[in-house]
C-alpha cells in the first residue's frame, strides 16, 4: 500500500512536458517482465521477495584503530532527567501545533523507509516527516528486508544521517532520536564489539565488565547515529524455560540490580554533555520474565508483595543511576494491561521510582490491545486509555501513525487533555536535547576509526574469560594438556553464531545460510580458538547439530571416542529470542543425549560438558557421567579463545552461576531465595562455580554480632590461594533469617560480592558491610518491615567451603 501511494506522489510532481517526452520515446512505455528466481514484482517495480535467506554483505569495514580515548566522567555524580524542563525546551513545546507533538510522540521502524527493493526510499521518509512529523526511529535494516546484511558503521551513519537531514527540513524540523536494541554491545552494525550475553556478564560477578559493555555500546552505537539503547533488561530470570534468560543479569534482584546500574553508568555516563554517549532505556517495565507457563508474553501472576520485593528493585536501582528511559512491559500483569495501568505507569514507575524521564511502549504494545489483548474496542479506544490512564511518552507504533491520529483526534474531541501531551512531549523534546540533537543532530565521523578497535575487543574477551563458570571437575580432568588426544563433538565447537546466539547481526542471529559469514571477520570459535593454543589441527566431528539432531558423524563419534584420551562435547541451543524462541520443555535433544550416553556406557574415556545454551536444559544422567562441566552461557563472538584458554589451564576460571540450574522441567520457577524449609535441590545452585585453584578462607570476622537499624556491622574473610595458578576469586555474601515470624523468611539472600585477583600463596581479606534494613522485607500490607531474629551470615553458601556467622537482628 505505501508503495502505491509514493508512486502517485512522484507521479504528480512529473511535468506534462516530461510525460509527453516518455510517451514518444522508443524504449518500451511499460518495464518488459524478466522473470528472476525469487523475484516479485509489485505494482510495476521489480521487488525483492517477502523473505529471502540472502542479502548482500557490506563489503565495508571501519578502520577499527588499535588504541583510542574517550573524555572521562567521575560516575559517581548523578546525572539523569530532571522533573522540570529547561526553559528553552519549554518555548519549543509552546510553539508546537498538536499535528507536531503528536508526531513527536510516535517512533516507526526503519523498515517503514526501506522500499521494495531493499533500498532507502527517500520519497517515503519525505512524506512521513512532512505529513505525520514523526519523532523517533528504530530498528536495524537488515532486519526489515533491507538488501545489506548487517550495515557497517559508514552505511549505517547514512542512513541515519538521511532520515536526519530530511527531519531538519520537513515537517517540524526537529531532529529525531534513533534507537536500537543493543543489548550486548551494538550488535547490529558491522565491526562494532559484542559483548557476551548480560547473563554470562552477571555470571562474571565483576561490575567493571556491565560498565565496560556499556561504554563501547554507546560509543559504537553513536558513530552510527544511533542516539539511544534499548538496553539494559531489569527483568529478573523466574522463570528458566522463558525464550530471553540470557538478556538478564540471572535471577537474583540485588545482583541484577547491580549490574543494570554499571551497564546504565558506562552507557549514559555524561550523556548531557558527551557526544559519544546514548541514552540507555531500562526495559521491560514490569513482570514480563515470570511468565505462568515459561512462554514469552504469556500472563504474569505476580502477588504485588513479591513484585515490590524482588522484580522492583532492578528498576529501582536503574532510575537511581539517571536512566533516562524506561520501556514498558508486554501484556498484562496479573490481567490488567501494563500499557494503561494507572496502578504500574504513574502511582509505581512516576510517583512511587520517581521516573522523570521518557517512557517507551514495547513493539505495536498500543495497537495490541485492540489487535490481540481485546481490551480496547478500537485503536483510539485503545490510545485514549494509554494516554488517560498510564504515562506512556512514546509509542513504538512501530509500522503505522495511528497513534499520532488518533491522539490528535482525541485532543479535538476533549476525550485527552492537551495538558497530557504536553507532558510527554516536553519529556521527549527534553530528551533530545540533553542528548546534543539540537546542536549535534549528525553522527561524529570521527568515531567511526574507533569500533571494533582492538582495545574494545580485549576488554570483550576479558568478560568472556570471567565468565565461564566451572562446575564440576572430578580428578582435575581440566585442565587440558596439549600432549593429550582430544576429541571434540558438536556443532556449537565450529561456529562463532552458536556461541553469541540471538540479538546479534539479526534479531534471531545469523540465519542457517548465512551461519559465521555473516561474522565477517569480528569472532573466532572455539575450534579456531584450540588451533590457535595447540597449534594443530583439532579432533572434531559435529555429531549433532545445533538442535541436538544426528549430523555428520554420528555413528563415528564412539569410536573415535575410545582412541581418545578426553572427549569434550559442547551442547548448544539455536540463537533464538522472544516467541521465536518458545520451547515446551528443557529436555534435551534425544540424538545428543544418547550419543553422550552411548560415549560413557561404552568407553573409558572421560567427559567433558561444555553448555553453551540461551537456557539450562536438563542433563539428567549426563551431570553424574561427565567427569567435568563448564557452564559457558553465551560468552559472544570473541570467546572462542578464551573458552580455549579455560580448557588448556592459561587461567583459572571464576565465573559463578547467576541462576539456579534445574534438574527437570518442575524445577523451572524454582530460586534460591525459597521458603527456607522447602525443597532446592536444583541441578546447579544459585552462586556454584569452582577454579582449578584451592582456596582456603579463615573464619568470618563481624565487629558486633548485633545488628540494629542505623548500625551496619562490618564482615570479612580471608581466602588464600593455596594453588598453583593466579586466582580471580569472587566472594558472596549471603544472610538467612533463621526465624521471622509471621513471613517465611528466604533460604538465603545474596548481600553483597566483590571479586579479586589472588596470586599463588597470597591472601586476600573481603570486608562487606551489611545493614540491618537490608533484612527488611514487604510483608502482605504492603509495608518494608524488619522482624526480629537471629541471622545467619554465609559466605559462599552452596560451596563445600561455605563459612557461617551468627548475628541477631533488633528491630530497633
Ligand atoms: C522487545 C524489546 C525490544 C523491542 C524493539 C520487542 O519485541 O520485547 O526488548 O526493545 O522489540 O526491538
Amino acid at each position: 500500500m505505501k508503495c502505491i501511494k509514493l508512486i502517485n506522489i512522484l507521479g504528480a510532481t512529473l511535468g506534462t512536458g516530461i510525460q509527453a517526452q516518455m510517451q514518444n520515446s522508443k524504449y518500451p512505455a511499460k518495464q518488459p517482465i524478466i522473470n528472476v528466481v525469487d523475484v516479485k514484482k509489485q505494482n510495476g517495480v521489480m521487488c525483492l521477495p517477502d523473505y529471502f535467506p540472502l542479502q548482500d554483505y557490506d563489503p565495508m569495514r571501519p578502520a577499527s584503530i588499535p588504541t583510542y580515548s574517550l573524555p572521562k566522567f567521575d560516575e559517581d555524580k548523578y546525572t539523569g532527567p530532571n522533573s522540570e524542563l529547561d526553559s528553552d525546551i519549554l518555548d519549543l513545546l509552546n510553539s508546537l501545533s498538536l499535528e507536531e507533538k503528536a508526531g513527536q510522540m510516535i517512533q516507526l521502524q526503519a523498515g517503514v523507509f526501506i522500499g521494495c527493493d531493499g533500498l532507502i526510499n527517500t520519497t517515503a521518509i519525505e512524506y512521513m516527516f512532512d505529513e505525520w512529523k514523526v519523532g523517533s526511529i528504530l530498528e536495524a535494516t537488515q532486519n526489515r528486508r533491507s538488501r545489506w546484511n548487517i550495515n557497517s558503521p559508514q552505511r549505517f551513519a547514512n542512513f541515519t544521517n538521511t532520515i536526519q537531514d530530511i527531519a531538519l527540513k520537513k515537517g517540524s524540523k526537529i531532529p529525531i532520536i534513533y534507537g536500537l536494541d543493543s543489548i550486548r554491545g551494538a550488535n547490529y552494525i558491522k565491526g562494532a564489539t559484542i559483548f557476551p550475553a548480560p547473563v554470562n556478564i552477571a555470571a562474571t560477578f565483576n561490575l567493571n565488565h556491565a560498565y565496560n559493555c556499556g561504554r563501547i555500546s554507546a560509543k559504537d552505537s553513536r558513530s552510527a547515529g544511533v542516539h539511544w539503547a534499548f538496553s539494559p533488561l531489569a527483568d529478573v530470570n523466574m522463570n528458566k524455560i522463558w525464550s530471553r534468560n540470557f538478556e538478564n543479569f540471572g535471577e537474583d534482584p540485588y545482583l541484577a540490580g547491580e549490574m543494570v546500574y554499571h551497564s546504565i553508568k558506562g552507557l549514559q555516563g555524561d550523556y548531557k554533555n558527551d557526544r559519544s554517549k546514548v541514552a540507555a532505556c531500562v526495559k521491560h517495565f514490569i513482570g514480563y520474565s515470570s511468565p505462568l507457563n515459561g512462554q514469552d508474553r504469556q500472563n504474569a501472576q505476580i502477588s504485588w508483595n513479591f513484585l515490590l520485593e524482588y522484580l522492583v528493585p532492578p528498576f529501582k536501582r536503574a532510575i537511581n543511576s539517571g536512566v533516562a528511559t524506561v520501556m514498558e512491559n508486554y501484556g498484562q500483569l496479573n490481567f490488567q494491561s501494563t500499557i494503561s495501568s494507572k496502578k504500574i505507569l504513574i502511582e509505581l514507575l512516576r510517583d512511587e521510582l520517581g521516573f522523570n524521564g521518557t517512557l517507551v511502549s514495547d513493539w505495536g504494545e498500543v495497537n495490541s490491545q485492540f489487535y490481540r489483548y481485546k481490551t480496547a474496542f478500537d485503536i483510539e479506544d485503545a490510545v485514549r486509555m494509554t494516554l488517560n490512564n498510564g504515562s506512556l511518552d512514546m509509542s513504538m507504533t512501530p509500522d503505522d501513525v495511528m497513534f499520532a491520529k488518533s491522539t490528535i483526534n482525541l485532543v479535538k474531541s476533549g476525550k485527552v487533555d492537551m495538558k497530557r501531551i504536553d507532558e510527554s512531549v516536553g519529556r521527549i523534546l527534553q530528551l533530545k536535547k540533553d542528548l546534543g540533537l539540537f546542536t549535534s543532530p549528525y553522527s561524529d565521523p570521527k568515531l567511526i576509526d574507533t569500533v571494533g578497535s582492538n582495545q574494545d575487543v580485549e576488554l570483550s574477551r576479558d568478560a568472556a574469560r570471567e565468565s565461564l563458570i566451572l562446575l564440576k571437575n572430578e580428578n582435575n580432568v581440566l585442565p587440558l594438556s596439549t600432549s593429550e588426544k582430544v576429541l571434540f563433538v558438536g556443532a556449537a565447537f565450529d561456529s562463532i553464531s552458536y556461541i553469541t546466539g540471538a540479538w546479534s547481526q539479526h534479531w534471531q542471529g545469523p540465519n542457517e545460510f548465512e551461519g559465521d559469514k555473516v561474522y565477517d571477520i569480528y569472532g573466532e570459535s572455539i575450534n579456531s580458538g584450540v588451533r590457535n593454543i595447540t597449534g594443530e589441527d583439532t579432533n572434531y566431528i559435529t555429531g549433532f547439530d545445533i538442535n541436538g539432531f544426528k549430523s555428520r558423524g554420528y555413528q563415528k563419534v564412539v569410536k573415535s571416542a575410545k582412541m581418545a584420551d578426553k572427549v569434550i562435547f559442547i551442547l548448544g541451543e539455536k540463537p533464538s529470542t522472544e516467541e521465536v524462541g518458545n520451547i515446551k520443555t528443557l529436555r534435551m535433544a534425544e540424538d545428543q543425549y544418547n550419543l553422550i550416553k552411548s560415549v560413557s556406557d561404552l568407553t573409558d574415556t572421560p567427559i567433558i560438558l561444555i553448555l553453551a545454551q540461551n537456557r539450562p536444559f536438563s542433563l539428567g544422567e549426563l551431570s553424574s557421567e561427565a567427569s567435568a562441566i563448564m557452564n559457558i552461557g553465551l560468552p559472544g563472538p570473541y570467546s572462542g579463545i578464551p573458552i580455549a584458554e579455560a580448557l588448556y589451564g592459561k587461567f583459572s576460571p571464576s565465573g559463578r552461576q547467576p541462576y539456579t540450574y534445574p534438574k527437570l522441567d518442575y524445577q523451572s520457577s524454582v530460586t534460591y531465595y525459597t521458603p527456607q524449609w522447602n525443597e532446592y535441590d536444583p541441578e546447579f545452585s544459585f552462586g556454584q562455580g569452582i577454579g582449578y585453584n584451592n582456596i582456603t578462607y579463615s573464619e568470618i570476622l563481624v565487629n558486633s554480632t548485633e545488628l540494629r537499624p542505623g548500625h551496619p556491622i562490618s564482615v570479612s574473610v580471608t581466602a588464600k590461594n593455596c594453588g598453583i595458578m593466579i586466582q580471580n576469586e569472587p566472594v558472596l555474601m549471603f544472610t538467612t533469617q533463621l526465624v521471622r515470624r509471621f513471613h517465611v523468611s528466604e533460604l538465603y539472600r545474596l548481600r553483597a560480592f566483590d571479586k579479586k585477583l589472588i596470586s599463588p600463596g597470597e591472601s586476600y581479606t573481603f570486608n562487606f558491610i551489611l545493614t540491618a534494613e537490608e533484612m527488611s522485607f514487604i510483608n502482605m500490607d504492603m509495608n518494608r518491615v524488619l522482624s526480629k531474629g537471629p541471622v545467619n551470615i554465609t559466605i559462599n553458601a552452596f560451596s563445600k567451603d561455605a563459612k557461617i556467622a551468627q548475628v541477631y537482628l533488633h528491630e530497633n
